[in-house]
């Protein structure tokens, strides 16, 4: 793993920007993560849109995950989430059409999970990840399975938990079940882009780095992986033994 400190989020999210922008050409298969922490770098790529320096126009992009029996209109249902921060001129020049994101509303989920599944293979140009407080990457709960395809979860319920700030604090209101690639999905993009800020992160990030691989932790499966970049503000390395070691490794290989 390759471990970047940053002093702050948004020095995080220019990092991730930093590393995105160039490898995107037409063609480029994106994964793309919802929640809060990837918002400051969407703000990135659509300045950089804006300055004519990144199009996603002519790229494909996938969602990690989405709720099961969420509303079509819902503002937190997840392919909403990501058209407002990617689709259209206005914003990464993504077409609604190359926006791909599982079938939260389909009679048969696990069916949907199928479709989505073949939908990837044989896998993404480049994966961004944000990270759950458990140690979830997508919707991948602790004790799911390591090597699971796109598959149909329970969400744990730290994750209700810490989602219903989405839902007006109600966390009875997030759904309960979720399409999500699996770890095995995720394992088959050719990069990955991990990025966890804040102190609520801090355990979680020592898990994946430096914790054992485990199913309790399922991110930490990224250990096995070959090109993975791990985005961490101060907080979130909070609890890293080794902090020192990743600074100094990480700039001795930007000069
Ligand atoms: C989102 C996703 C989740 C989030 C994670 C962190 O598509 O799959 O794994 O990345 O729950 O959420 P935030 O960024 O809101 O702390």
């Amino acid at each position: 793993m390759r471990i970047a400190i940053t002093p702050s989020s948004a020095q995080g999210s220019a990092l991730a920007a930093s590393i995105i922008v160039p490898l995107v050409s037409p063609g480029f298969r994106l994964g793309v993560a919802t929640g809060s922490t990837p918002e400051g770098l969407y703000a990135q790529l659509r300045k950089a849109h804006a300055a004519g320096e990144f199009t996603l126009a002519g790229s494909r992009a996938w969602a990690l995950d989405e709720y099961i029996g969420i509303d079509q209109d819902h503002p937190q249902r997840y392919r909403n989430v990501l058209k407002r921060e990617l689709v259209g001129e206005d914003k990464t020049g993504l077409a609604d059409a190359d926006l791909h994101t599982p079938d939260g509303l389909s009679a048969d989920p696990e069916e949907s999970a199928k479709l989505y599944e073949e939908s990837i293979t044989p896998g993404l140009d480049l994966q961004i990840l944000g990270l759950g407080a458990d140690g979830h990457i997508g919707f991948n709960e602790p004790s799911g399975s390591l090597s699971a395809p796109t598959n149909v979860v329970t969400l744990a319920p730290q994750t209700r938990r810490d989602n219903a700030r989405f839902f007006d604090g109600v966390e009875a209101d997030v759904p309960k079940r979720a399409i999500t690639q699996g770890l095995a999905t995720i394992m088959t993009a050719k990069k990955i882009v991990l990025l966890a800020f804040g102190e609520q992160k801090a355990q979680a990030i020592q898990g994946v780095v430096e914790g054992p691989v485990s199913a309790f932790c399922p991110a930490s499966i990224l250990q096995y992986h070959q090109d993975v970049t791990v985005i961490v503000d101060d907080a979130a390395a909070g609890a890293l033994k080794l902090a020192d070691y990743y600074r100094e490794t990480w700039d001795s290989a930007q000069v």
